[in-house]
């Protein structure tokens, strides 16, 4: 089955065509960080204006990569699917009207999709015998969510984040140093190159919830650097290296514990911040020492994309069938994760 993805839920205007929720045939990803970058942080109205101009040009080229055009649409195109929530209200309408177009016009049926769902089933596009039940760790700009999924669409959220979300940490710490938009990568980078011992940052374990809290962690930065403004190079790689260990560490030390507690054998990771380099390093190592496997998605498939959201579409297609297209559906920026109601 080939399905027709759209992603717009925040600040990437994405397309992909995906057989069989696992052969992406097709992916466009069009960022608007250039655009975001000077206001340090994503401005919906800006972030809706840039769908409206990019969705026609990313649609067209995710078609013509995987040789469809809009004559033999119908034939090679089975379903569309879109997210229909949590995100941005505007930026979520885009991908919303212009999937119920397509399935209008060419009379296929449409596939809502969660955007959590995305990320947490973005490892299964590289890893298709990813067994149930296991821990998802959602790490994101705007998510960090530990959830047992106990089988397709079949979700307990154990905790979450009670502040600042951990991509939202990385982007603000980048801002306190003086780096650019989004701050994740950049730090991640000049951690690479600094000494993660050179200072040590508060790690928030919450001992007895499985709940995150990063704004601790961003404030001992601030006051860290109130004494000790940034010298040099260095001094800068050394402070990044230390704020994203007391970062991993703690995400890490959470998902395991849970992974433990509730039996699970298996944590996959998802979202922006699963590109981290020490993240990725860390959960494997301490994998190999606890036999719990970990699963973490290709750098591609962690950032906001649209071959995520068709991989879903599938997984749902294939418990559920056709069961939601009828739904008069209607964006939800506030969107929780829902079970499915299998067939
Ligand atoms: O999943 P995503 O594209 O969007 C949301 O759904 O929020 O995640 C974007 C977030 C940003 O906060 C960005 O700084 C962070 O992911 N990010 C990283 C890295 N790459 C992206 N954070 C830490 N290290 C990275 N390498
Ligand atoms: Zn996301």
């Amino acid at each position: 089955m080939n399905v027709l993805a759209i992603e717009t839920s925040c600040d990437e205007t994405s397309v992909s065509i995906v057989t069989n929720g696992v052969k992406v045939k097709s992916i466009i990803i069009s960022s608007q960080t250039k655009i975001h970058a000077k206001f340090f942080g994503i401005v919906p109205e800006l972030a809706s204006r840039a769908h409206i101009e990019n969705i026609n040009l990313v649609i067209s080229r995710a078609l013509s990569s995987s040789g469809i055009t809009f004559d033999n649409f119908s034939k090679k195109v089975d379903a569309i699917a879109f997210t229909v929530g949590p995100g941005l209200a505007g930026a979520l309408l885009i991908g919303a009207i212009v999937a119920k177009s397509l399935a209008i016009i060419y009379k296929k049926p449409l596939i809502p999709v969660n955007h959590l769902e995305g990320h947490i089933y973005s490892s299964f596009i590289k890893n298709k015998s990813i067994n149930h039940p296991f821990l998802s760790l959602i790490i994101s700009g705007g998510h960090t969510e530990l959830i047992l999924v106990k089988d397709f669409g079949k979700y307990k959220v154990l905790g979450g984040t009670r502040d600042d979300a951990v991509g939202e940490a990385f982007d603000k710490a980048a801002k306190m140093l003086g780096l650019s938009y989004p701050g994740g990568p950049i730090v991640d980078e000049r951690a690479e190159k600094g000494d993660p011992k050179a200072i040590r940052f508060t790690r928030p374990y919450l001992k007895g919830s499985w709940d995150f809290s990063f704004s601790g962690i961003k404030t001992s930065l601030l006051n860290y650097l109130k004494v000790n403004p940034v010298k040099n190079e260095k001094h800068l790689n050394n402070i990044c290296a230390s704020f994203r260990q007391a970062i991993s560490e703690t995400l890490c030390f959470k998902s395991f514990a849970a992974a433990k507690e509730f039996n699970l054998e298996r944590i996959v990771l998802g979202g922006g911040v699963s590109a981290n380099y020490l993240i990725r390093r860390m959960f494997l190592k301490v994998s190999r020492e606890n036999k719990v496997k970990v699963f973490i998605p290709p750098f591609i498939y962690c950032t906001d994309n649209a071959a995520m959201i068709g991989c879903v579409a599938y997984l749902k297609y294939l418990k559920c069938g056709f069961k939601y297209s009828d739904v008069q559906f209607i964006s939800n920026p506030s969107l929780k994760l829902e079970d499915w109601q299998y067939n």
